[in-house]
């Protein structure tokens, strides 16, 4: 391959073409990958939204500020498995790996197909696993990992657009999962979420976030230590 030749991601693949491969496509095709490589993660996830609405809940990745206001009483030394649901196109994956202990491991599950792929196809770190999957089943996905338990999940699911059963059943199983002392976080546009939690958490601490697309609602629901 040229020096200059780089790899391109194929939005629905793990494939990457080399960019003598891309300048071989037929125009329309072309100028599709021009638009979503000038769009970058956000065409990706955007592409997501348009695929399933309900699903994905939002058109814009989570905003920095979100990010860190969540992720600030994670304590990392204590963090060995790391579960996120519904990671899009990886807005938290990289600043939790970057906080991430060395020996830690960062488990997101997404129903979404284009988004498992682009972030197999993009996150490299050898902490990292994508698992396509639904986040009702964290507790087998976790299994079938070599894990009993996990120290904290990360939920960016639309709870207020999921069907009504997904949100209980996904709280429940959220809470028998995490370890004690744990905690379920869960950044959301409205307060729904935070009933779900209140049948199992019984400290929910709360915060809010402005400066957000669209301004968000955030909880941390404590699993009581043994
Ligand atoms: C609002 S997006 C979250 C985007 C990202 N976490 C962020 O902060 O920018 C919601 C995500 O939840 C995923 N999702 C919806 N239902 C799910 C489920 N039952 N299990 C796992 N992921 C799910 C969607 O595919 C989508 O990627």
């Amino acid at each position: 391959m040229p020096a200059f030749a780089r790899l391109v991601f194929i939005p629905g693949s793990t494939a990457r073409m080399s960019s003598t491969e891309f300048a071989r496509e037929a125009l329309p095709t072309k100028l599709k990958r021009r638009v979503q490589l000038l769009l970058g993660p956000w065409g990706v996830f955007f592409e997501g939204f348009l695929q399933h609405p309900v699903m994905v809940g939002s058109i814009i990745p989570s905003s920095r500020f979100t990010i860190q206001k969540m992720l600030a009483p994670v304590d990392w030394d204590e963090c060995r498995l790391f579960v996120e649901y519904g990671p899009g196109v990886g807005t938290f994956c990289r600043p939790v790996l970057d906080r991430l202990r060395r020996d830690g491991r960062l488990i997101v599950i997404d129903t979404n197909p284009l988004y498992i792929n682009y972030l197999k196809a993009t996150i490299t770190d050898s902490r990292f696993t994508a698992v396509l999957g639904s986040a009702a089943d964290v507790e087998a996905i976790v299994q079938a990992h070599g894990y009993e338990q996990a120290d904290y999940v990360l939920s960016g699911l639309p709870f207020s657009t999921l069907p009504d059963r997904v949100g209980p059943e996904i709280a429940a199983a959220t809470w028998r999962v995490l370890r004690p002392g744990g905690a379920f976080l869960v950044y959301q546009f409205s307060a729904r979420a935070r009933d779900f939690m209140a049948r199992h958490f019984s400290r929910i601490d709360q915060g809010f976030e402005l400066l957000n697309v669209l301004p968000c609602r955030l909880f941390w629901g404590w699993k009581e230590a043994a």
